[in-house]
């Protein structure tokens, strides 16, 4: 378990946390030794805060995995981290240290990072994009809603990352598809993402929340984000187009590090 407690070390500079400055990560070993690694990302809006162990959890069962063996993470368990894992896992883990859980009768093998990231040799279309993320939409879990929705960050460098909704019981814990996309790209330290594609093929009109707005805004904020509702029709969105005034924080180097709140304008 040593080399777990490595890789989640080595995801903890990865994570996006410029207000509190408190990194934090997780990795999730699953049965057949593929591990995928999570951190925390901040928002200005701080409840929108993406956990270390969601963007985890979340990453791995965007690509279908939910086989987890073990957890560990960047410091030790809290107990709100218990709470959402017995959610999430559905099987029980023993708290082996206070920074890792396990199923102790298992010898686990540690072997690769699943790879979260897909690397296209071409430029991915628009088409492409929306192909994929209507195929992402099988990995979504919507108990709760029985609204499936896919979606695909593409980075620069023609990177991409799936995202899908998958639904816990408490619904706080929930993330959209595409804060989960955006999330894997995030904990594989991938930050500048130029489209985010989403399919939501149960809904006509379906545009993305106000939460995953404000969270694009921060962490794609050139991105265009691109949606398809399963007919032939995809309509496409700037991000300054679909938060205009977003809400943003400063913190300046002064004296006692203060906060300034950023006056919101409409551009
Ligand atoms: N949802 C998304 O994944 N993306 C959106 O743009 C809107 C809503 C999900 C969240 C929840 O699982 C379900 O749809 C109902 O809100």
């Amino acid at each position: 378990m040593k080399i777990l407690r490595h890789h989640v070390r080595d995801a903890e500079h990865r994570s996006y946390v410029p207000y509190s400055g408190k990194p934090r990560a997780a990795v999730i070993l699953l049965s057949n030794g593929d591990w995928v690694c999570g951190v925390r990302i901040e928002n200005a809006c701080y409840p929108l805060v993406i956990p270390a162990l969601t963007s985890a959890l979340v990453s791995a069962a965007s690509l279908g995995r939910r086989d987890v063996v073990a957890i560990s993470v960047s410091d030790h368990f809290k107990d709100e981290d218990l709470t959402f894992i017995q959610q999430a896992v559905h099987q029980p883990l023993d708290q082996l240290q206070p920074d890792l859980l396990g199923l102790d009768h298992h010898a686990h093998h540690v072997g690769e990072p699943l790879s979260a990231c897909q690397e296209s040799s071409s430029v991915i279309t628009s088409q492409t994009g929306i192909h994929l993320a209507r195929r992402a939409i099988q990995y979504a879990h919507t108990p709760e809603s029985d609204f499936p929705v896919g979606s695909i960050a593409v980075t620069d460098d023609h990177h991409y990352y799936q995202g899908v909704n998958i639904e816990y019981p408490d619904w706080t814990k929930i993330l959209c598809a595409e804060r989960a996309a955006i999330a894997s790209a995030i904990s594989h330290g991938d930050r500048h993402i130029k489209n985010i594609f989403v399919s939501a093929p149960k809904s006509l009109e379906i545009t993305p929340c106000g939460a995953c707005r404000q969270v694009i805004y921060e962490l794609a904020p050139n991105a265009t984000v691109w949606m398809d509702r399963g007919g032939e029709m995809i309509d496409h969105f700037h991000v300054k187009d679909l938060l205009p005034g977003g809400f943003t924080l400063k913190r300046t180097s002064g004296q006692n590090g203060s906060i300034i709140h950023s006056h919101p304008t409409c551009k």
